[in-house]
């Protein structure tokens, strides 16, 4: 554990990923036992990705709180004939600042590749929202000893070419595959190792200013006992399924990472 808040420039995330869970009358519920909870926190930013379905509920019910709205996922197209999506305009009308991108669970149940990552990505950029691009190797790849390799893929295929001041912005999730709802964490010394890697290859590609702006999230059974100590030097923050969905629970986790970091 952190026995000295981690000095850091960067301001924590801490990301709700409802994933296919909560319907309106569940996530109004859940917002009026985590508000008060989570009142009097300060260093580290909030944000909450419900389905589609209540993203305008949950959008009313967070206006003037500081915490965030984010998309679980979006098309590259600002309108047309795509049945079944929705656009980066539709999910900034309805107040959304961020949208994940590339969720692990988009690229391997729905086939999505890097190449339909990267323009969702870019998307999002140019309709001034902030995307959350999931990364992360399999525990097969793990083993094969490919983790950097594939981490160096998912991001030069997402933001290779784009400007310095977009990609400055961006939130990377650092997600092991083997980690999301499994139970097993990664080890601090893994989930640093993971950002660290994908922070020094922003500042290879756009230089140690960018690089220092680059919020790195880490993903993959977050829960309140280990939230503090994920919070490593690089590490801005975390993308949570599971706990997420319970108010105390992810409060808690909150409440962790914020009081694991000071922001200089
Ligand atoms: P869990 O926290 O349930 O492992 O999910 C992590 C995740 O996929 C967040 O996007």
């Amino acid at each position: 554990m952190n026995a000295n808040p981690n000095p850091r420039t960067r301001r924590p995330l801490i990301a709700a990923n409802w994933k296919m869970h909560k319907t309106v009358a569940e996530a109004r519920a859940f917002l009026e036992a985590f508000l008060p909870l989570v009142r009097d926190v300060q260093g580290a930013e909030i944000a909450i990705a419900p389905p589609f379905t209540a993203l305008q509920t949950v959008g009313e019910l967070l206006r003037d709180t500081g915490i965030a709205l984010a998309a679980q996922d979006v098309f590259y197209e600002p309108q047309g004939a795509y049945t079944g999506e929705i656009s980066p305009p539709m999910l900034r009308e309805l107040g959304c600042r961020y949208v994940i991108v590339g969720h692990s669970e988009r690229r391997q149940l729905f086939r999505e590749d890097d190449a339909l990552v990267r323009r969702k990505l870019e998307a999002v950029f140019e309709h001034g929202l902030v995307p959350i691009l999931c990364v992360g190797e399999t525990l097969e790849e793990r083993r094969a000893g490919r983790t950097e390799a594939v981490l160096e893929r998912q991001l030069r295929a997402a933001v290779e070419g784009l400007s310095a001041e977009w990609v400055g912005e961006l939130v990377v999730a650092y997600e092991p595959v083997w980690a999301i709802g499994t139970g097993e964490t990664a080890s601090p010394q893994d989930a640093e190792a993971g950002a660290k890697f994908l922070r020094s290859w922003i500042r290879e590609l756009f230089g140690a200013g960018t690089a220092e702006r680059v919020r790195v999230q880490y993903g993959g059974s977050v829960k309140p006992e280990n939230a503090r100590e994920l919070m490593t030097e690089n590490v801005d923050g975390a993308l949570v399924g599971g706990a997420s969905l319970d108010p105390q629970k992810f409060a808690g986790i909150v409440k962790e990472a914020a009081a694991a970091v000071s922001i200089s």
